[in-house]
């Protein structure tokens, strides 16, 4: 039963249309209900359903809306930690693997041997790969196809030339990324592949679905998601378009479904966590299954029900990204935080 479950919470991860890393969308009210009960039967206590490995802390960009700017640099992750928690996970029944959190993860030159050996322990798990786009060359995309990664989301972030320099601060030129998700799509369609291609792009003044480029990337078979910057847990807040209205606060999923290993091998409960400010563990020194049930975990689940003031979870205090997601919860099942900022 708990296989067939974390199965199922691999479909919604990665499969669903509804979802990009669960990113946020608009339910009506039937869906939303079916969501929040479904949702909650896949929440495993003894082992994440999703586990974010940072395969690499470097980058080639420097989007200014981006929290890596504000966190300690770092390198990339040694196979070595991803396959102890790799290794673990497989006793645990499918898992969802992504591969960042402040960083690049094809700038790690060992990125095949990752997905491999995902893939090698259990051809059940999922593999999402998040990536700026410019490395996506057609080797590495045929590599992916091969290494059967699941999702590919690719970060657009705007079709317009100019608007492109300022978002990833670099003087790149964007016809590069868009031959290269191109390239991927002609792939997936000759080599039958079942990889899930998305573009993420962050518009908010054009009609995306009116724009020739995205109208021929959905044509080619790729789904483009028009997502909102958030301000990654207070640290970018001058890009945040997040609206900040006073409602009510519910809890974030992070908590319940995923945690993030930094390149380093430690665990934060957050993915937009860059100072690892909650920080749960490190693989170097403990067990994933320790790790996700340890006393934080729980007291995170805590604070973020309203049963208690935050207080390990400080930053969330001032995060606006869980506005972003969806709520799976219902209102009976959490109080009011009535002091979030
Ligand atoms: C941190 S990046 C790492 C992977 C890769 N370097 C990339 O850019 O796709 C992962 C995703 O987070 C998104 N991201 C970064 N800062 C964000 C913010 N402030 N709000 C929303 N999304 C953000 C990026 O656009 C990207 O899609
Ligand atoms: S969003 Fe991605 S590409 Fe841009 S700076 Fe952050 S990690 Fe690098």
């Amino acid at each position: 039963m708990r296989f067939i479950l974390r199965l199922l919470s691999k479909r919604l991860i990665v499969n669903s249309k509804l979802s990009t890393g669960l990113s946020s969308k608009r339910f009506s009210f039937f869906k939303d209900i079916a969501y929040k009960v479904g949702t909650q039967f896949l929440v495993d206590k003894k082992f994440p359903v999703q586990v974010g490995l940072e395969l690499s802390r470097a980058c080639n960009f420097d989007c200014p809306f981006c929290s890596r700017l504000d966190a300690p640099s770092g390198n990339h992750m040694d196979l070595s930690v991803a396959k102890k928690v790799i290794d673990e996970a497989a006793k645990h029944g499918p898992t969802v693997f992504t591969s960042h959190m402040w960083g690049e993860p094809l700038l790690n030159p060992k990125w095949p041997e990752f997905y491999r050996y995902i893939k090698g322990k259990s051809r059940f798990n999922g593999i999402s790969l998040t990536t700026n786009g410019y490395l996506l060359t057609e080797e590495v995309s045929r590599k992916l196809i091969d290494l059967n990664v699941d999702e590919v989301v690719i970060s657009l972030h705007t079709f317009n030339e100019s608007e492109y320099h300022v978002r990833i601060g670099k003087n790149i030129d964007i016809g590069i990324i868009f031959s290269n998700i191109f390239k991927l799509l002609e792939l997936k369609k000759c080599l039958k592949s079942n990889i899930k291609v998305v573009v993420k792009v962050f518009e908010r003044d054009i009609n995306i679905f009116e724009n020739e480029k995205c109208i021929e990337f959905i044509k080619q078979g790729a789904y483009v998601e028009n997502d909102f910057y958030d301000n990654s847990g207070g640290s970018t807040n001058e890009w945040s378009e997040v609206k900040n209205n006073k409602e009510e606060r519910y809890p974030c999923f992070h908590p319940w479904l995923t945690c993030t290993v930094n390149f380093k091998g430690e665990v934060s409960i957050c993915c937009v966590d860059n100072k690892m400010d909650l920080k749960i563990g490190d693989v170097t020194r403990d067990s994933f299954e320790n790790i996700w049930s340890s006393p934080k975990v729980i007291i995170a689940r805590k604070e973020h029900l309203g049963e208690t003031e935050f207080d390990f979870c400080k930053i969330c205090e001032g995060c606006d990204s869980w506005k972003n997601k969806p709520n799976f919860f219902f209102k009976s099942q959490y109080k009011i935080h009535n002091n979030y900022k």
